[in-house]
């Protein structure tokens, strides 16, 4: 089977590549090393290019008979896509839609879609299922949203099949060591406070104590890269079966508060983490937890490694390997 990963040599990506790789899939990716690592593609073939390159994109669509399209090439910082809106539309809607044109032309039917718990804006639920409303509260989430809602259409019009997948907090690494997480600048909770165990970084910043919480700070559900490269794998056979398009929220079901978590650092480290507290950040809500029952009902899907500390225990094995 041939994939195309755009955006394979990024966090996500790059795991997917690995697991790919794992089932014997034969893989090309096409990532334009914006944020991503040519050292993280450890399987396959890496085309050097832009999504903005429609000539590009007709190149490799005319060179290769692909089977099924995976996308995870997008801009994804919340507050970014705040103060710079258009950024954020051009690449993660404009360049999806290339994408998605080039699809059609060489008549590739099916497309695996990395979206977002973001879509979902203020949860109005103590966990979020596919029926939850969508109401975006930032223009990431919007750009992921309206992917979906190009999605639904080029099924109607063109046969186009897709599974969209809404991760929540995606965190871990390899288990095996060789990739892990290298967001430059890096927001995300689990390799920040490693960083500060690692002695990378000063200290920690909790940004909000007085949420409705547990212990006042914010709750997320935390899903180990593993995991989520395996639902993908699932998404493909279910696309490969002749399903129809579908939608599944990808989480473990269980929600830990920041504090829990750098509780859970602090064990599996052995390392006190230095601490500075800071107010709230807006559009942060206190709590976002996934029901995933659809995605194990319908893709058969079982989290291997759902275990805060198996997560965690992971990324410090790739965090520390320069740790003092
Ligand atoms: N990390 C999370 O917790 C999380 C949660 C929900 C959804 N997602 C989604 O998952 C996907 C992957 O996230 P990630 O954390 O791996 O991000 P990442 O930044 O590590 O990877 C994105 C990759 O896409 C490439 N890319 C971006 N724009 C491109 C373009 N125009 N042309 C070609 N390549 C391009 C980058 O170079 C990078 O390698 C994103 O779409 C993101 O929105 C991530």
């Amino acid at each position: 089977m041939n994939v195309l990963v755009v955006g394979g040599a990024g966090y996500i990506g790059s795991h997917m590549v690995a697991c790919l790789a794992q089932h014997g899939a034969d893989i090309t990716v096409f990532d334009n090393l914006s944020a991503g690592h040519r050292d993280a593609v450890l399987a396959g073939k890496l085309v050097v290019g832009d999504l903005a390159d429609t000539l590009a994109l007709r190149e490799l669509f005319a060179t290769q008979r692909f089977d099924v399209v995976m996308h995870f090439a997008s801009f994804i910082q919340v507050g970014e896509s705040v103060a710079d809106p258009a950024r954020y539309y051009r690449n993660n809607v404009g360049n999806t839609l290339n994408l998605l044109d080039a699809m059609c032309q060489a008549e590739v039917k099916r497309f695996v879609f990395s979206s977002t718990a973001a879509i979902f804006g203020e949860p109005q639920a103590e966990r979020i299922d596919e029926s939850h409303p969508q109401r975006p509260i930032n223009p990431y989430g919007w750009s992921k949203l309206m992917v979906e809602r190009m999605l639904a259409d080029f099924d109607r019009a063109y046969g186009l099949k897709s599974v969209c997948l809404r991760y929540f907090n995606a965190a871990g690494a390899d288990p095996y060591g060789r990739l892990g997480e290298r967001h430059d600048p890096e927001t995300h909770l689990i390799p920040l406070v490693l960083r500060a165990a690692a002695g990378r970084r000063a200290a920690l910043t909790v940004n909000g104590t007085d949420y409705p919480t547990v212990d006042g700070t914010c709750v997320r559900d935390y899903i180990h890269v593993a995991d989520l490269s395996e639902a993908h794998w699932l998404a493909i056979q279910h696309l490969l079966a002749g399903n129809g398009s579908a939608q599944f929220n990808l989480g473990n079901g269980q929600g830990f508060s920041i504090r829990q978590v750098i509780e859970a650092v602090e064990r599996v480290t052995g390392r006190q983490i230095p601490l500075e507290y800071g107010p709230r950040r807006a559009g942060d809500p206190p709590v976002l937890v996934a029901d995933s029952a659809r995605a194990k009902a319908q893709l058969g899907w079982q989290p291997q490694f759902a275990e805060l500390e198996t997560i965690i225990s992971h990324a410090w094995q790739w965090e520390s390997r320069s740790a003092p």
